[in-house]
């Protein structure tokens, strides 16, 4: 893509980590809210998306379960994101899914910033935790590694100024980029079927920009964005590069983790969804003519 079209754009973090190590409640000290206390059983059940601005400087989150049972939500966090938070909790160290969470941010290939978290008990223990994840290859940069780590506490707020000063320092030095001014492209994050408002679905911008209006296809879903709002749930009007997005107006209610792409008419979002349904991607995408690229699809 032509490089002088490309604009900076806000880093897309996933919070990953082995259940109750305080992912969720690391989130809700950054962004003052009580997520937690609305969970049932105090169990994250799946990936919720919300933006933070620090200092003028935005930074998209996306919270992931850390219950044995939802390793595809991780791994799709971790697929849709340009950095992961690693949170351990300081008194119970490394779990099965913080090596789980480990693993797919490596496959990823994106950044692991690590956060230990619950410093403010007793039983906290920071060395152990630094030690436990050598193994896995992430050693602190005081002891000659290349690993950012930050002791917080969700509770007394210590250290979260700290976390997202390196986040935004890590986003600065990969130089994230997008071109606003194309077609929209992004990931659908959740989707679900509501009563009243039809397939209602959690998108991702991670190219161009999503306006009210145009024309989409998202999985084997296609149809126009009726209403669109942000993770505040305000209504608005379009969304860009690293804005998550909940949209109305889909005839069918798309898979988590699909592709969507904004489309120039009905006809050609209608055709992307017939194209993904036959599995026949390349020749039905050939015959409907379309300007994107293979590049830009899949
Ligand atoms: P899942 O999403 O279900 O994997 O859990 P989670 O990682 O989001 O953890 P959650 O935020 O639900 O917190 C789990 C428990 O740890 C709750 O009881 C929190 O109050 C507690 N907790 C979280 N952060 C801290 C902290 O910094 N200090 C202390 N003492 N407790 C914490
Ligand atoms: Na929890
Ligand atoms: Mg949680």
């Amino acid at each position: 893509e032509d490089e002088s079209l490309m604009v900076k754009r806000p880093p897309v973090v996933c919070v990953m980590g082995h259940v109750d190590h305080g992912k969720t409640s690391l989130l809700d000290a950054i962004r003052d809210s009580n997520v937690t206390g609305r969970e049932a059983g105090g169990i994250t059940q799946h990936i919720g998306a919300s933006v933070v601005e620090i200092n003028g400087e935005k930074i998209t989150f996306l919270d992931t379960p850390g219950h044995e049972a939802f390793t595809a939500m991780r791994m799709r966090g971790a697929n849709s994101t340009d950095i992961a938070i690693l949170v351990v909790a300081a008194d119970d160290g490394v779990m099965p899914q913080t090596i789980e969470a480990i693993n797919h941010a490596k496959a990823a290939g994106i950044e692991i910033i690590v956060a230990i978290n619950k410093i403010d008990k007793p039983s906290a223990n920071i060395e152990r935790v630094k030690q436990e994840l050598t193994e896995y290859e992430l050693i602190p940069e005081d002891w000659g590694g290349s690993t950012i780590f930050v002791p917080v506490s969700a509770h007394t707020k210590e250290g979260i100024q700290e976390l997202l000063e390196m986040i935004l320092l890590t986003a600065e030095v990969m130089e994230l980029k997008a071109n606003p001014n194309r077609a929209a492209r992004g990931l659908v994050i959740e989707a679900e079927l509501d009563k009243g408002k039809g397939a209602v679905a959690t998108v991702l911008v991670q190219k161009g920009t999503l306006h009210v209006g145009d024309a989409i296809a998202a999985g084997s879903a296609h149809g126009r964005v009726r209403a669109m709002m942000d993770d505040k749930g305000r209504r608005v009007k379009e969304a860009g590069p690293s804005q998550p997005v909940e949209i109305l107006g889909l005839n069918d209610v798309p898979n988590a983790g699909e592709v969507f792409v904004g489309c120039a008419s009905d006809k050609e979002a209608r055709a992307f969804a017939e194209t993904f349904i036959s599995q026949n991607k390349v020749k039905l995408l050939e015959e409907t003519k379309s300007k994107m690229s293979l590049d830009d699809l899949f």
